[in-house]
């Protein structure tokens, strides 16, 4: 069955309150569109757990900075209509901003400490831009799961603090980083880098795998892990990093020492010509990571 388009936010309300008075199961999946396998890993899972999934499309300018890429930020909304049908995907909710935001649109979530550090120190308002539209989402689609990837693992951090600070009633699951054969994490921003940069983003994933690598022969400094990433990607003078740290996974706190069983994140962030980019892995003590088997 094709997917049916909905750009009203009373229209998706109505149809979502209908299916959930029928008894359906409502899974939701945010996008910013210009869908790739990433997208598809989530918007499956979504089709495997839940009776519908809506799958949104909204580049959303409140999580942008003036100085960011609002408006150049890359959309295929035809081709991404082909791989929600693909991935055999319900709904596609696909607000204008004039409907998001009308004229007059005065109310934000303010979010807390957990997004004032990496990413908040870079981009000041964009949890907050991410938070509201979460929240507007939820409210258009009503959903009883939502579905967000590890690749943005601050974002899932703060909307998990959202999520219980409000009390919303929606349940998370959170998805493995889809990665390319050379383990460069897939997002709609890698189309802006060149061939060249393309080549030398693969440094992010190698930082990572160094990292986990450190902290599964024991390594637990904090010093020592985020050095052994940054050496790692100053392996090219022009990548700028903006962070490359280790810390709690669950917390996003920093201690000196991390705790020999709990669980590390690793967060890098850098900007290579004018992009941007972002990555992270986490090392679970106890488990063997995929790329070590
Ligand atoms: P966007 O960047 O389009 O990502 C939508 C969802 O796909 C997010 O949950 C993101 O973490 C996930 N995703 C992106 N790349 C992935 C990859 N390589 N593997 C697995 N999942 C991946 O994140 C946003 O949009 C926005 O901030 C949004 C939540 C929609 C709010 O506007």
């Amino acid at each position: 069955m094709a997917v049916q388009v909905i750009s009203t936010i009373s229209e998706m309300q109505s149809i979502s309150e209908k299916l959930r008075l029928n008894g359906k199961s409502i899974g939701v999946v945010p996008t910013m569109g210009y869908l790739h396998e990433g997208h598809a890993r989530l918007i499956k899972a979504a089709v495997l757990e839940n009776d519908i999934v809506i799958v949104t499309i909204f580049v959303n300018p409140l999580q942008f900075a003036a100085n960011e890429d609002l408006s150049s930020y890359p959309r295929n909304f035809k081709r991404d209509i082909e791989v929600v049908n693909d991935m055999g995907g319900t709904i596609v909710f696909a607000p204008s901003v004039e409907e998001m935001y009308p004229e007059g649109f005065d109310t934000t979530i303010k979010t807390g400490n957990i997004s004032l550090k990496f990413e908040g120190v870079f981009r000041p308002t964009h949890f907050d831009g991410v938070a509201t539209v979460v929240m507007k989402l939820f409210m258009a689609t009503k959903p009883h799961s939502a579905y967000f990837g590890q690749k943005d693992y601050q974002q899932v951090t703060v909307l998990r603090q959202l999520i219980r600070d409000l009390r919303i009633d929606v349940f998370i699951r959170v998805l493995d980083t889809v990665r390319e054969t050379d383990g460069l994490a897939k997002s709609s921003r890698n189309v802006y880098l060149s061939t060249v940069e393309r080549e030398k983003a693969t440094i992010l994933s190698k930082a990572l795998t160094l990292a986990i690598k450190a902290a599964l022969q024991g390594e637990r400094r904090r010093d020592t892990l985020n050095e052994i990433m940054k050496n790692e990607l100053k392996s090219f003078e022009d990548i700028h990093i903006d962070y490359a740290s280790a810390a709690c996974a669950e917390t996003l706190e920093e201690p000196p020492l991390f705790a020999p069983e709990g669980e590390i994140v690793f967060l890098v962030a850098v900007r290579l010509g004018k992009t941007r980019l972002i990555d992270n892995m986490v090392y679970r003590p106890g488990t063997s990571p995929e790329f070590l088997l």
